[in-house]
């Protein structure tokens, strides 16, 4: 049986954030700089799975500033191997709609998007199945970094961007907040390993309260 521990990553954690995305870079995931990543702690938007004190996974809401409002993309999603086959990226991506429906409601569902490489087969499949849907195009602060893609020209007709882009409905973020609420601590992988997970997030009362009147 493997421990781990869900948190909110703190500003502490920033530099072992930024080696973890080093250390584990994968090619369906955008870089970040030490900067985003830094802001996105800042706003207690970074997830972690740690074992003894190591992140073993990590994600987050890494916000865009336009226009006085923030738009949302979900992103930087890491599970390592270890770890893959027991739903961590699914218990990220509802931790993440909790967090949006408890400080950042207005953002919700119109500004939150996120995009996924098409043959990254198990995050189209995790993310369709969480209730997102692919869209044609995002709100444009989404899309500025498409300006200067240099796989632009090579698109395939109708196609606005090389990631497949995802968008979300009020209905599909309440069923993620019951997932969440719901989601087993025991958690059995089709290998047969094993694993426990202590989630310290949204345990206070007033946010338990607030989560429960949204599946209400
Ligand atoms: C995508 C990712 C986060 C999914 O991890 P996860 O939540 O553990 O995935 P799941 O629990 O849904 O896994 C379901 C099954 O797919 C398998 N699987 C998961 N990720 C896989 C991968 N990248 N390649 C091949 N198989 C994978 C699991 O082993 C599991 O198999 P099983 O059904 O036989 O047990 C993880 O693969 C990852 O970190 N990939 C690299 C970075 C990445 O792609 N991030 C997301 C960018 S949008």
């Amino acid at each position: 049986m493997m421990d781990i521990t869900l948190r909110r990553a703190e500003h502490s954690d920033i530099p072992g954030i930024v080696a973890f995305y080093e250390r584990e870079s994968d090619p369906n995931i955008l870089r970040r700089s030490a900067r985003e990543v830094a802001n996105a702690v800042d706003l207690g938007a970074i997830f972690l799975f740690l074992e003894r004190n190591q992140i073993v996974a990590a994600s987050g809401a890494f916000a865009i500033h336009f226009r006085e409002e923030l738009y949302f993309e979900y992103g930087g999603t890491i599970v390592t191997r270890p770890f893959r086959g027991f739903d961590l990226q699914d218990i990220f991506t509802s931790a993440r709609f909790c967090f949006g429906v408890l400080f950042y409601p207005e953002s919700i569902p119109d500004r939150v998007y996120t995009f996924i490489k098409p043959d990254n087969a198990p995050s189209n499949e995790n993310i369709k199945g969480r209730g997102f849907s692919l869209r044609e195009t995002a709100p444009n602060p989404y899309m500025r970094p498409c300006g200067t893609c240099k796989s632009r020209a090579s698109l395939p007709p109708g196609r606005r961007c090389c990631y497949n882009i995802y968008g979300i409905d009020m209905e599909a973020i309440r069923r993620n907040v019951r997932y969440f609420l719901e989601a087993s601590a025991e958690r059995t992988s089709s290998k047969g390993m094993r694993l426990e997970i202590t989630s310290t997030l949204f345990r206070d009362a007033r946010q338990r309260a607030i989560l429960h009147s949204v599946i209400a």
